[in-house]
């Protein structure tokens, strides 16, 4: 895909990826790096980072890593302090950590539901609060995208905890970016449809799930990470800035192939739809 941007569009943003080590946050991490910017990761797993951390490095830039559990408030002020004494003030967050699994609701531990719940709802609160304290003392302007998902507000199966978490925060992604508009701190949400990585297709998707997926998409494709990176590239540019506490979901129709009452007709021969005809 041909980038629609300069390859300076973030000179001077300095950016904090959690989870960024891995996945679609290391796509993220990557293609904002080559779009100029500086880049802190930072997620569970040293020597993945690590990895990271040397690829960034070939792009050029100053950037940063540390291990974090985003799920322990202590782990996340030293990551966030690390990442602004290393980059200067960040500009902009994006809270992609998560857990998740595939476990019907009746099996489920209560740890395993305060496992995700942990990660991707408490993670993203003292994340998205540790740098926002930053930006509200020294009266420094702002982005956070929380990364999210349809089923935010459709409900799934078999993912009760990740439902759960998710949805609230989309809550807290509404409610933060009216409370901290005035601060000129922005937050939005992007959900995303099915994307590749390795960490999802191993946990989550049993042999012929892909397929499925594809089948069942209006665009009969799965997302490329390389349409998430220019999305989020420039909901933080500052070409946008007036999208505040939206959601962008950017999933090829996914979603709302699922909830359109007629949508099964797609799949009627055209023979029985001629037969309706008066
Ligand atoms: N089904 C049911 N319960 C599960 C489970 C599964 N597939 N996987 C983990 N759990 C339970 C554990 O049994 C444990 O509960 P228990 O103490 O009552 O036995 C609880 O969840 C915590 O698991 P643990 O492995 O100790 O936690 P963790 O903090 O190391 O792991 C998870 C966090 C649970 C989210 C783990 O799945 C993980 O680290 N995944 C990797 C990241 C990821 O999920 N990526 C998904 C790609 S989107």
């Amino acid at each position: 895909m041909i980038s629609p941007f300069r390859n300076d569009l973030l000179k001077d943003h300095k950016i904090l990826i959690t989870g960024g080590g891995s996945g679609l946050g290391k796509s993220l991490a990557l293609g904002f790096a080559t779009l100029g910017a500086s880049v802190a990761i930072c997620g569970r797993r040293r020597d993945v980072l690590e990895e990271t951390a040397a690829e960034l490095n070939k792009i050029g830039g100053t950037h940063f890593f540390d291990t974090c559990d985003v799920r322990k408030p202590d782990e996340v002020a030293r990551v966030v302090d690390g990442a602004f004494s290393s980059l200067g003030q960040l500009t902009g967050l994006i809270n992609n950590a998560a857990g998740n699994f595939v476990c019907p609701t009746e099996a489920l531990s209560a740890n395993a539901f305060n496992a995700v719940v942990g990660i991707v709802l408490n993670g993203t609160f003292h994340c998205t609060q540790a740098v926002a304290k930053h930006w509200i003392e020294k009266k420094q302007a702002g982005s956070v995208i929380n990364i999210c998902t349809t089923y935010a507000w459709t409900g799934s199966a078999l993912v009760v905890p990740s439902v759960c978490a998710k949805a609230g925060v989309l809550a807290m992604t509404r409610s933060l970016a009216v409370e901290w508009g005035r601060h000129n701190i922005r937050l939005n949400a992007i959900a995303p449809g099915p994307f590749k990585t390795e960490g999802a297709w191993k946990n989550l998707m049993p042999a012929g799930f892909e397929k499925f997926l594809v089948d069942k998409n209006p665009m009969k494709r799965l997302g490329t990470h390389e349409e998430l990176v220019t999305l989020a590239a420039l909901l933080l540019s500052g070409s946008v800035n007036y999208i505040n506490g939206d959601c962008i979901t950017i999933d090829g129709g996914e979603w709302l192939q699922g909830a359109g009452q007629f949508n099964g007709l797609l799949t009627v021969p055209p023979e029985q739809l001629e037969q309706l005809k008066r």
